[in-house]
């Protein structure tokens, strides 16, 4: 493969900034030329944000899985597509090439079909990080189902929530999966899950850790089983479905600052060109190199940057079932050292818990394969950061800190690595099609050098939400509503001196733990159903490690006896309603909350308790009670 559009030195990507925002629709159109279309378009843009309404390539006829696996086979068909590393690094990996994707995901997109999958029905994805995710994935882009993969650390209250919205007929999972030094009981939990969700038909169910299952009658087939099944057949090929440019490709669901998750929706051609564009870019990939990134395919960067925007650019992409600190914190060394690694993406909470365990593990691993370095999730302090340049990089690889959102779908802002002079802390400056602007809270441009403001997008780029499965006033008032003809991304932002841009974090009552985004309200509910919790307020609070951690202030309905034993039991109780990454790092009891005279918790009050500024709670002239917050003061101390 050779990418025709990818960006060769700064003046490079100048100009294609320049052309993507005087041109934006001749700028895209040349990118899409290069994909393998049914039927091009017919119009490349329509939008209003209003609505909104936003079409991309309009009349476009398409698969994703036809530019992921089929252009290629002629001449990758040979090529490593995947390499697998296993959790134990004394089981064996496994490669896939592209010619044995290719047959995989048809033979599997067989599978989905007798079991009656159509286009347009939704399918549940809950798996671990093996191979067989990722074919699913595609088997389900191949027929035109629309998946919806769920984290496999989710509780099976949170699975229901998202196959009761998406209304999913079939759930692809595992009997378990390996992580770490846990084996997490997959099948058990879909289980629990699918008695509250009666849309479901169908479980196929993956054989992975042996850990025993129980497997309903009418309901539950084996992966396995079911393949044996297509072989018989004779496993006839899999004409991939014909999508139009915005037909739904998948559903995944996040987190906001209320109610529960919404199902972002992406949508075929507009995705496929934008993650594809995004990693060739961002990554400066080049034709044969290996290419880590150590996300989940349960998040969107693993849709966007392990399967969608590697594949359909013919790259070779691993993927990772354990944890960085398995069997040690040398795990990810280990892995660059073995597949002698060109790229490497991963979270600052990763690397800043690796730097806590010296250089011990990186020593005498071979590192020098590496070129180019990527951080996603969370804003990168200057620590982490030298320490990735100097002691992963060897002072020689660019680092390209990637800001974007699952709504946005690929890569927002971020220096082009190697191309764009750096600067740590900063994603730098915007991509080709991205157009940033600074707004006040009345949503008046900020404009200038040296200023804060709340970021927001002022035109859309391909890869953008198109909708809130279900629900379209909600992506409607969460998204373009607050700022009259913007995208509004939750996020404040500094543009420098230089016109750089550093995210400073989310201005909404949204949490970022260790990259997982995560909305306070959620973990209220999740709290407060705990049969000995009158009330609760969450907010976040600076965690070395995991860049934001969960406070909890809670009021109890009777005089707490045993704190610690209380404590564990709420933190029981929000691990199993949202799952393990909700959990509270701390919970303070209290006697009341701090609010206004008119109901509302303040919670910027809190975060300053949180945050230990007990000297510095701003104005607190509105507040109904100041006894109250009297007493949470002294209980912090
Ligand atoms: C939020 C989006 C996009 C993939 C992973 C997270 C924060 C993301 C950065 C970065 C500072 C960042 C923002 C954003 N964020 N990347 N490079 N620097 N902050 O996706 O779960 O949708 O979360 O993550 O606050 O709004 P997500």
């Amino acid at each position: 493969m050779s990418y025709p559009y990818q960006l060769k030195s700064f003046e490079d990507y100048q100009q294609a900034w320049q052309h993507s925002v005087t041109d934006p629709e001749g700028f895209w159109a040349d990118v899409a030329d290069h994909f393998y279309w049914r039927r091009k378009w017919d119009k490349v843009l329509e939008w209003d944000f209003k609505k909104p309404d936003v079409k991309w390539f309009s009349g476009a006829r398409l698969n994703i899985t036809e530019n992921c696996l089929d252009r290629h086979l002629g001449t990758l068909g040979n090529q490593p597509a995947i390499i697998w590393e296993p959790n134990d690094p004394e089981e064996r990996h496994r490669i896939l090439t592209y010619r044995e994707l290719y047959n995989k995901v048809c033979q599997f997109a067989n599978v989905l079909k007798n079991n009656g999958v159509k286009k347009g029905d939704r399918v549940c994805i809950y798996m671990g990080m093996i191979p067989e995710l990722a074919i699913a994935v595609l088997a389900c882009a191949r027929i035109g189902a629309i998946h919806s993969v769920v984290f496999g650390g989710f509780s099976a209250q949170s699975i229901a929530d998202r196959i009761q919205d998406a209304q999913a007929s079939l759930v692809i999972t595992c009997d378990g999966a390996f992580r770490g030094a846990k084996d997490i009981p997959l099948k058990s939990v879909i289980d629990d899950a699918l008695m509250a969700c009666p849309s479901v038909k169908k479980v196929i169910v993956c054989t992975r850790t042996r850990t025993p299952v129980s497997m309903l009658k009418g309901r539950d087939v084996w992966w396995e089983d079911e393949i044996k099944a297509v072989e018989t057949m004779g496993n006839p090929p899999v004409p991939a479905e014909e999508m139009e440019a915005e037909d739904m490709l998948f559903i995944l669901y996040t987190s906001g600052s209320t109610g529960k998750p919404k199902g972002v929706v992406h949508t075929c051609a507009g995705y496929m060109v934008y993650a594809n564009y995004t990693f060739i870019n961002s990554f400066q990939y080049k034709p044969g190199q290996v290419y880590f990134c150590t996300a989940d395919i349960g998040w969107i960067t693993g849709h966007s940057y392990i399967v969608y925007g590697p594949l359909s650019a013919g790259a070779t992409t691993l993927m990772f079932e354990g944890v960085p600190t398995y069997p040690d914190a040398g795990r990810f060394w280990d892995i660059v050292d073995k597949f002698r690694v060109n790229v490497l993406y991963t979270a600052p909470t990763a690397i800043r818990s690796l730097m806590g365990f010296g250089l011990g593990p990186v020593n005498h691993k071979d590192l020098s394969s590496l070129t180019t370095l990527g951080t996603v999730g969370e804003p990168i302090n200057e620590e982490a950061w030298h320490w990735y340049k100097d002691q992963i990089g060897k002072g020689k690889c660019p680092i390209t800190d990637t800001w974007w959102q699952t709504e946005t779908g690929g890569i927002m802002i971020a220096p082009i690595a190697g191309i764009t002079p750096e600067k740590p802390g900063y994603a730098t400056l915007p991509l080709p099609g991205i157009q940033p602007i600074l707004v006040d809270e009345n949503g008046k441009e900020i404009e200038g050098n040296g200023v804060n403001g709340n970021l927001c997008i002022k035109f859309p780029w391909p890869g953008m939400i198109r909708t809130t499965y279900g629900d379209h006033e909600r992506c409607r008032t969460t998204y373009f509503s607050t700022y009259e003809n913007l995208y509004f991304t939750g996020d404040g932002c500094l543009r420098d001196e230089d016109g750089y841009y550093r995210i400073t974090g989310r201005v909404d009552d949204v949490l970022n733990v260790s990259g997982h985004r995560i909305g306070t309200a959620e973990v209220e509910n999740a709290i407060n159903m705990h049969a000995g919790v009158v009330e609760s307020a969450v907010v976040g609070y600076p965690h070395e490690i995991k860049g934001q951690g969960i406070y909890a202030f809670v009021i109890a309905d009777k005089q707490v006896k045993d704190p610690d034993l209380t404590r564990k039991d709420i933190m029981q109780t929000v691990s199993r309603i949202i799952g393990p990454i909700a959990k509270p790092d701390k919970i303070q009891f209290v006697s009341g909350l701090p609010k206004t005279r008119s109901g509302k918790i303040m919670r910027r009050i809190l975060r300053k308790i949180a945050e230990g500024e007990l000297d510095n709670l701003g104005d607190t002239s509105t507040l109904l009670d100041p006894a109250v917050v009297e007493e949470i003061k002294q209980g912090k101390l």
